[in-house]
């Protein structure tokens, strides 16, 4: 079952009028929640960026958390997956074809759940990534459905036999084009800042919560490209890819395998996503 604008329809009769906002022009905004047994992972910190999202587009937002936590219960005991992901859109809505915001408006409501596979309790080996001119716009922390960029950045990856798209910014690393990037330095762990030029990652902002429990030496500061060759251990992080090593960068950064920091990151935060998804909102708990 799909849920659009308060139905819950099958898939083939989920249909959004070709004047939605978001199929004319990217108008909306979104977020991706992983979930297991009906229960979804740093609930919290989704609902507070798809609120901040769309603050920064205005696009009002009608449903409260314990709506959309009882969309996402029906919809996965719908899908009677174990574990998947959520998926939540809210476009500015139905209306003729002009670029300024319509008059009167209706924001468009819909959401699906994505079986996906468990996550690996063990590191896994890295993956390649190549590296690409970040052609997106100035707004990148905003969670919007416009992705064409990041959509073609992938298609680079995957033409080439890679996973990820490592974008390059005035000789800068920001992110990838769906995950954010960390790199290992000298036992230093660099992720670029959270502002205008990434997107603030859950994953990303739980790894670091993690790191910082560890003791880690933590530099929020953009990654020079020019520094590549002197990284120890790169990794990527996302809601769904978790925290996967990059093995490989175009032939001009390679690791033997996933390094000490990676692994012991990785350890913490499947540590964590264990007892978060244990004690999150649930789809049993929360029935009635
Ligand atoms: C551009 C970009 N950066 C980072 C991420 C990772 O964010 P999160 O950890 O919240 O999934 C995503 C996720 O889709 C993304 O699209």
């Amino acid at each position: 079952m799909v849920y659009v604008n308060g139905r819950f329809v099958p898939p083939e009769s989920a249909l959004i009028p070709v004047t939605d906002r978001a199929f004319l022009f990217g108008d909306g905004v979104y977020e991706v929640i992983f979930g297991r047994a009906g229960r979804f992972a740093f609930w919290d910190l989704h609902m507070s960026r798809l609120a901040r999202s769309s603050a920064e587009v205005e696009i009002p937002i009608l449903q409260d958390s314990a709506t959309w936590l009882s969309v996402a219960r029906q919809l996965w005991n719908d899908a009677a997956c174990t574990t998947g992901s959520l998926y939540l859109e809210v476009s500015r809505g139905v209306a003729p074809r002009e670029h300024h915001f319509p008059e009167v408006v209706q924001p468009s409501t819909v959401a699906f759940v994505k079986p996906a596979a468990e996550p690996e309790p063990r590191i896994a080996q890295g993956v390649r990534a190549i590296l690409l001119a970040d052609q997106r716009w100035l707004r990148c922390d905003i969670k919007s459905v416009n992705l064409l960029p990041n959509v073609l950045a992938r298609e680079q990856a995957r033409r080439q036999g890679a996973r990820e798209a490592i974008l390059v910014r005035d000789d800068m690393l920001t992110e990838g084009a769906a995950t954010n990037l960390f790199v290992v330095r000298r036992g230093e762990l660099w992720t670029h800042p959270a502002n205008h030029l990434v997107l603030p990652g859950i994953t990303r902002h739980v790894v670091l919560e993690e790191a910082r429990r560890l003791g880690l030496a933590i530099r929020l500061e953009p990654y020079a490209r020019a520094d590549l060759s002197q990284a120890d251990e790169i990794f990527v992080t996302g809601t769904t890819s978790h925290l996967l090593p990059i093995a490989e960068i175009q032939g001009e950064w390679q690791a033997p395998g996933p390094g000490v920091v990676t692994s012991r990151l990785h350890d913490a935060y499947m540590t964590r996503l264990a007892r978060e998804l244990d004690v999150a909102p649930s789809v049993a708990s929360s029935a009635g």
